[in-house]
């Protein structure tokens, strides 16, 4: 699955945005532009498959924190995707779907029933899918079926709302059963939203959750915080070739050709640690004693050659504690890992952004003007025309991608 098209209204400061973003997007502008919130926006789509929003919500800090200036009255997102590979393109249940949308409204409702108080709000949530033939958005009628008691339409909005957990409301899509037949298609395109994944800044302190050692485990995609860097690693160094040599090209690469191997000697309790072997010496270094730039480089170059990635990467300035030779490494990673998905990162580097000589990336430059984010894709034919004379990270130092 690939995102066609995003709108959302009402979320932070994306007031009122739409994008359209390409394979691989890289993403500037200035610090509180909104290109965190970008990413927030699509995590919330991803919490809204998974279950769990309310839970998401309350970390994000409350619905408060989360509408935009903390007096929209809903966020409205609008998601267009069509299929990437094979996903749907067999689908039986969307024979004409080339493309999906997904709407998610959150709102606060008021009630006048609380008298000390001016009112009580209660979050509402309702979503669902439509095909683009159809004119209006509709909700798929196997659902309201598979809810059974539990759905009740909104009778202000004619939508389906799902009530499942009493006081909490949940999409309709992180309830729908995996096991019925005819929910298959839908189900793919559940779980394909929920494996998306965000990385945003990595903890590499002494006791950080990425330096431990792990129960060994089949574990293909990393977690958010790393925490189960080292199983994946296992998984796929141990396990497929072609990760194995990536992995070991971007080390030597990056450290020379000192690097050896990334080898998994066992712990206690049955579990694995990391360690790296290094030619020049007769210890394998420990992940406890690997450097915080090495370890951020790990994890990124197992983000990005991992060769059955989720539909979605976003990593959040990945050029954070990291030597700027590293940076044309994870630019070249990003650029083969845009070949397996959609890949989207936001970066202040002008270094990173040299780096993308071979292939030109959707580059959108945010801004923030009186509260809110303004999305611009720069035109490609423009871009591709100055690309002849400077690189994309010359042309950002002199400020050429914001005016153009
Ligand atoms: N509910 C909200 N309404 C309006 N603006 C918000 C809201 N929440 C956060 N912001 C604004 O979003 C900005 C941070 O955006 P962010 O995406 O993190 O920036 P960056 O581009 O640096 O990643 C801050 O300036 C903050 O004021
Ligand atoms: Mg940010």
């Amino acid at each position: 699955m690939k995102i066609q098209k995003l709108k959302v209204k009402g979320f932070r400061s994306l007031k009122d945005i739409t994008w359209s973003p390409g394979d691989l997007n890289v993403i500037i502008g200035p610090n509180g532009s909104g290109k965190s919130n970008l990413m927030r926006a699509l995590e919330l789509i991803s919490h809204s498959a998974k279950g769990g929003l309310d839970e998401f919500i309350r970390r994000e800090g409350g619905l408060d924190s989360i509408l935009w200036d903390g007096t929209a009255k809903l966020v409205d997102i609008n998601l267009t995707t069509f299929p990437h590979k094979l996903s749907f393109s067999k689908s039986s249940d969307f024979p004409r779907a080339k493309t999906l949308d997904y709407l998610l409204d959150y709102k606060l409702q008021f009630y006048d029933n609380a008298p000390e108080i001016n009112y009580y709000c209660q979050e509402l949530l309702s979503a669902h899918l439509r095909t683009k033939k159809k004119e209006k958005a509709k909700p798929i009628e196997l659902i309201k079926e598979s809810i059974g008691g539990s759905s009740v339409f909104n009778e202000f909005e004619g939508k389906l709302v799902d009530t499942i957990g009493g006081d909490f409301f949940e999409t309709i899509l992180s309830t729908l059963p995996s096991i019925l037949p005819e929910y298959s298609q839908l189900f793919k395109y559940k779980k394909e939203l929920i494996n998306w994944r965000f990385y945003h800044y990595l903890r590499t302190e002494p006791d950080a959750p990425i330096r431990q050692p792990v129960i060994t485990q089949y574990d293909p995609t990393i977690e958010p915080d790393g925490s189960n860097l080292i199983s994946v690693l296992h998984t796929l160094y141990t396990g497929n070739r072609d990760f194995e040599n990536s992995v070991d090209l971007a080390m030597r690469s990056a450290f020379g050709d000192d690097f050896d191997k990334l080898v998994f000697p066992p712990a206690s309790d049955q579990k694995i640690q990391l360690r790296i072997r290094w030619k020049s010496l007769k210890r394998e270094v420990s992940a406890l004693d690997i450097s915080d730039g090495t370890l951020r480089f790990l994890f990124l170059i197992t983000i990005l050659a991992n060769p059955e990635p989720p539909s979605l990467v976003a990593i959040d300035e990945p050029e954070t504690g990291l030597h700027p030779t590293m940076l044309s490494i994870i630019a070249d990673f990003a650029v083969d890992a845009s070949k397996r998905t959609q890949v989207i990162i936001t970066t202040h580097s002008a270094d990173f952004l040299d780096a993308f000589h071979s292939v030109t990336p959707t580059t959108t430059v945010t801004e923030c003007v009186n509260g809110k984010t303004t999305l611009k894709i720069l035109p490609k034919k423009k871009l591709k025309s100055w690309l002849k004379e400077y690189s994309l990270g010359e042309m950002f130092r002199m400020r050429q991608l914001e005016d153009m």
